[in-house]
């Protein structure tokens, strides 16, 4: 048997509860990922992607539920007790990182993370730098010969890739995506794209990334789900996952779910 990485059972929120604006986000949610599973994540406007992501990371409590990391049981916990198992890529280029400072003050800053022996000042030594070189030519964008320049010189792909670095650097339990190449011209998520395969199998991440690309959910990971109203309505892997086309993905939908997929995006891009 596997290892499980993360288990949700029956994971309940609703925001608002009880006002006009109530909303039930995540509606008895169950899902368990095997350490080294990648999966991705689709499904239209308001399925309750995010939000699963966001009680993963522990952003709130969730109404119902439990919440398993590696083993730890962390549905109690808020989310500065469990941010050590866990790395996080959201949407915009220029939250993960900080521009006024360089690239290898960027990786020592979350290289230190939780770790008080560090001197917080940035005292890079030459193995760490060695480490951070070997590390960024992973990504293939050549930021290994640039290990001083200033984070703000480099474009928003460069940005995401080097967030993703830093949010893998300590080795998470768990890396969570969430349409972290959405804000990037085709061709730079590509590489983005690439980058974040590479960076996963290197160090067999358990992963899930959210996508509003039907065409880059099929083309990564060992696994795929589709949410739709707070829960999973599709979990495909192996040779099934292989084999899938957006067609079969978008009649799949409409089959289970008795509706058609919402997400205009999901058909118009590529
Ligand atoms: N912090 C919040 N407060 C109120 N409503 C929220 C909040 N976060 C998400 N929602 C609502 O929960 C539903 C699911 O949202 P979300 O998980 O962001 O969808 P997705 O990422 O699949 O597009 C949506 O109706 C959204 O408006
Ligand atoms: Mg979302």
């Amino acid at each position: 048997m596997a290892e499980k990485m993360l288990e949700l059972q029956n994971v309940c929120k609703t925001f608002n509860p009880g006002t006009i604006n109530e909303k039930v986000a995540l509606n008895g949610l169950n899902l368990t990922l095997n350490a080294g599973d990648f999966v991705t994540v689709i499904g239209g406007n308001g399925a309750g992607k995010s939000t699963m992501l966001n009680a993963v990371a522990g952003v709130w409590p969730i109404d119902e539920g439990k919440i398993t990391i590696g083993g730890v049981d962390v549905t109690g916990l808020p989310d500065y007790k469990r941010a050590s198992l866990i790395g996080r890529v959201f949407q915009d280029p220029m939250t993960g990182t900080a521009a006024t400072m360089q690239i290898e003050e960027n990786l020592a800053l979350a290289y230190r993370r939780g770790k008080p022996r560090l001197p917080f000042k940035t005292q890079i030594s030459k193995a760490e730098r060695e480490m951070y070189k070997e590390r960024l030519s992973i990504l293939d964008l050549g930021l290994e010969d640039r290990l001083t320049a200033k984070v703000g010189l480099l474009s928003g792909g460069q940005r995401q890739a080097l967030t993703l670095l830093m949010a893998t650097l300590q080795t998470p339990k768990i890396l969570l995506l969430d349409e972290h190449t959405a804000a990037l011209d085709p061709k730079t998520a590509e590489k983005v794209l690439n980058a974040t395969e590479k960076v996963v199998s290197k160090a067999g991440l358990t992963t899930m990334m959210i996508t509003h690309n039907m065409r880059d959910a099929i083309a990564h990971g060992n696994r795929l789900i589709m949410m739709s109203e707070g829960r999973i309505i599709l979990d495909i892997s192996g040779e099934e996952k292989k084999n899938l086309t957006v067609e079969t993905l978008l009649h799949k939908f409409e089959e289970v779910s008795g509706e058609e997929f919402d997400n205009d995006q999901a058909l118009l891009s590529k």
